[in-house]
């Protein structure tokens, strides 16, 4: 079921996969590693700690199986059904070793595996060890979360006592959000092994977006906009449930910004039900959980408990944080009580399911997921967030990059009846949709990856697509 095109490999030089398995995935395993090691050091319970420090020893010999490009091994049997739809793949690959092995299946079945050492544990089952990493990271983006706090709050309240319609000024919000939206997505944590948390802050701000405008190279937020406006205005569906779907990345301050367009959208009264989709396992470091979910509603719900108790860090470095300012907790609390007046009211769900978590590409939904496929069919909009959904949709593989994005979504493409949005910010090496030549005039800036036959200008998350494919 997947596209017959050669896939990114770790073995190839060219590949961001090639610096990601020798440089960015032996980071992370240190960083898991890290963790376990600290929550080892502060449990009483002597039976975890033990468990711990045998957790810890997988970790490493992970680390060194990957560094010393071992074999990649069977996944041992945790109780769940995708352990055999990893190694039924993993046999029909054939021997792989880390370091020239597919891309998107040695990345899926390296977070998987990490996922068994726990699940096979007594007293780790439910452990997120990348918990500490985004939790640190949502509460660094602290000043962007109240920009758009305030933001947000100003334009519901615009829209609530605006009773005048300006179509306009309507479509430019809704275009707003949905790039607030996207450029969530430029600073996830898998990432941060090459970024410093001032650039993240800096990647945050509206001032920030407003540069970052002239890097979407693909924009068809007009299209999805008439689309969704179509859907409200047709008195067929005046009494049906207009439903977006959300198919998440990461936790923290992008899923902060997708939950600003979920209540926008519900606000707006351009979907009546939104459906956020998380993943089941810690995954790609800063994937969304939904604990992590409760995590975020709860740092809105107590935000100077959040904000202005002193992290681990900053008692080791002496830093009281700032208060914050009565305004700046009123604009919080309203995020709160609409979004939780949402979700209370069953008009923001979540809706976890392993198929996100599985080691292929979306190709495959039809014949893997059925149902997932038709419940998506029934839905107005399906947004697939971030990078690893975009490599996931259109296969990772080498394509030329002027083909059409509906060409490249194969099987969830316009005939399968079911509307695509994908907002992701580039981090890998394929992209599709591009006009001719702009490839090659991207490759040609500084650090663009020249004559070299990579594609080094899109693995920074600098620039950003936003395509459509509308089902029929
Ligand atoms: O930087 C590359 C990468 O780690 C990819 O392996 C993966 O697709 C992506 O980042 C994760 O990014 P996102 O959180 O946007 O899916
Ligand atoms: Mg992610």
């Amino acid at each position: 079921h997947d596209p017959k095109l050669p896939a990114y490999s770790t073995g190839d030089p060219n590949s961001f996969a090639y610096s990601t398995a020798r440089e960015r995935w032996p980071i992370i395993l240190t960083q898991a590693i890290d963790d376990v090691y600290r929550t080892v050091a502060n449990c009483d319970d002597a039976a975890q700690r033990d468990e711990g420090k045998k957790i810890v020893a997988e970790l490493a010999q992970l680390k060194y199986e990957v560094q010393h490009d071992r074999a990649l091994t069977p996944i041992r049997d945790d109780g769940y059904p995708d352990v055999a739809i990893y190694n039924k793949e993993l046999e029909q690959l054939g021997p792989l070793t880390w370091l020239r092995a597919p891309w998107l299946f040695t990345e899926c079945y390296l977070f998987r595996r990490m996922s068994t050492y726990f699940t096979l544990s007594q007293r780790w089952k439910n452990y997120d060890v990348f918990a500490r990493q985004k939790i640190k990271t949502f509460r660094s983006s602290r000043p962007a979360v109240l920009e758009l706090a305030a933001r947000y709050k100003e334009l519901i309240t615009q829209m609530r006592t605006n009773s005048e319609h300006n179509p306009e000024a309507e479509k430019l919000i809704f275009m707003e959000m949905c790039e607030v939206c996207l450029w969530g997505n430029a600073t996830d944590l898998s990432l941060l092994t090459s970024l410093t948390y001032e650039d993240i802050q800096k990647l945050q701000g509206s001032e920030a977006r407003r540069k970052a405008e002239k890097n979407v190279l693909v924009n068809e937020l007009p299209a999805v906009y008439a689309h969704l406006l179509a859907a409200k205005n047709d008195p067929a569906k005046a009494h049906r449930d207009r439903r977006v779907d959300i198919v998440l990345d990461n936790a923290g301050f992008e899923l902060y910004v997708d939950l600003i367009l979920a209540g926008y959208l519900l606000s707006a009264g351009l979907a009546t039900t939104v459906v956020l989709h998380p993943k089941s396992i810690p995954w790609f470091v800063s994937d969304v959980l939904p604990s992590d979910f409760a995590v975020l509603l709860n740092a809105l719900a107590n935000p100077r408990s959040f904000y202005e108790t002193p992290s681990e860090d900053d008692l080791l470095q002496n830093k009281q944080p700032e208060t914050l300012r009565d305004k700046e907790i009123e604009e919080l609390e309203f995020l709160f009580s609409e979004w939780s007046k949402f979700h209370a009211e069953g008009m923001l769900v979540l809706r976890p399911n392993r198929v996100w978590t599985g080691p292929g590409c979306f190709w495959r939904l039809p014949a893997e997921a059925p149902n997932v496929v038709e419940d998506f069919k029934e839905s107005e909009l399906v947004i697939f967030k971030g990078d690893l959904n975009y490599r996931k949709l259109v296969g990772d593989v080498s394509w030329d990059p002027t083909t059409p994005f509906t060409e490249a979504l194969g099987p969830l493409g316009p005939a399968s009846g079911i509307n695509v949005l994908a907002l992701r910010t580039c981090k890998a090496d394929v992209v599709v949709g591009l006009q001719p030549g702009k490839d090659e005039e991207l490759k040609q800036m500084e650090g663009g990856g020249g004559t070299s036959g990579a594609r080094k200008w899109a693995w920074n998350g600098k620039w950003a697509v936003m395509s459509f494919s509308k089902g029929s």
